[in-house]
């Protein structure tokens, strides 16, 4: 039998995701939690949302709180989805650090790792020299389903189809056999990555050097503005002075207190 979301269990549920993941949930989206945790009931055999609610919120349920938010993250990505960062790294970004021939750059919610992947294929491309720079890309998201897929770096055909020709062929691996349909990024690419997990809502992040670059794409518009502004002073202490934070383009920090400077849509800089 399917249980019931009463108003008020959709309540505890809302409580515990903003203060769990940043992310407010608002009346329409009671269908979605029924629709991503009703399932997840009927697998452990449990009554009612109460009883699942008491299961993530009590002692040792780590483990299941975890999966609920995988369960209802939004995880839509792309390879170079909103190419005009990619471009500024190549154009402004990479003269800049031309002569430390060193570079840091985090995507801060990586999602199933299209993102950063883009990320060090644009780098591959740019610098023919690439081994003899120190690159280091950091790749976090909350949800550990899409971590395990990211670092897998292995996609379906379907994933790739917009990626042009050329990229594919130099830099994936093309399936035989039972691997046929699906394309791993070569392991040239993927070893400038490095995945882990990282909840943008803790007070402060496991990265001691300061970052050339951040990327925060498509997950600040799920949180509220004193959350994203909490997000922002954070961003700002990890960044090196002269940094960048890059964020998606129907993101905007035009609403918020921070302390970066503006040089074109979706691209901030740290004095
Ligand atoms: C829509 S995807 C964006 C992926 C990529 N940045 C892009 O623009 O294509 C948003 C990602 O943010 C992650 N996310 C949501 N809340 C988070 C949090 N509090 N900390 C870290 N990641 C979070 C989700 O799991 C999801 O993978």
């Amino acid at each position: 039998m399917n249980a019931t979301l009463t108003d008020q269990e959709f309540e505890l549920f809302k409580d515990l995701i903003y203060q769990q993941v940043g992310i407010r949930l608002d009346a329409p989206k009671k269908t979605l939690l029924v629709s991503r945790l009703g399932k997840r009931l009927r697998e452990l055999g449990l009554p009612s949302y109460q009883s699942y609610f008491d299961c993530v919120s009590g002692k040792g349920g780590e483990e299941e709180l975890t999966k609920l938010l995988d369960l209802i993250s939004t995880n839509k990505t792309d390879f170079f989805r909103e190419p005009v960062h990619f471009d500024f790294l190549r154009e402004v970004v990479l003269p800049q650090v031309e002569a430390t021939k060193a570079l840091k750059i985090w995507s801060s919610a990586s999602s199933s790792g299209e993102e950063p992947y883009t990320i060090a294929m644009t780098l591959h491309d740019a610098l023919p020299d690439i081994s003899r720079w120190d690159i280091k890309i950091l790749a976090s998201d909350i949800s550990t389903r899409v971590l395990a897929k990211a670092a897998a770096g292995i996609y379906e055909e379907e994933r790739i189809s917009q990626v042009p020709k050329d990229v594919v062929r130099r830099f994936f691996l093309k399936g035989r056999g039972m691997q046929a349909g699906k394309f791993k990024v070569r392991p040239d690419v993927a070893q400038l990555v490095n995945f882990r997990r990282i909840n943008l809502m803790d007070a402060s992040f496991p990265i001691r050097s300061s970052l050339d670059v951040i990327f925060c794409r498509n997950v600040m518009i799920y949180f509220d503005r004193p959350t994203q502004a909490k997000l922002m002073e954070k961003f700002y202490r990890y960044l090196r002075p002269g940094g960048y934070l890059f964020i998606g383009h129907s993101e905007s920090l035009q609403w918020i207190d921070h302390s970066f400077q503006y040089l074109q849509p979706t691209i901030y800089q740290k004095p």
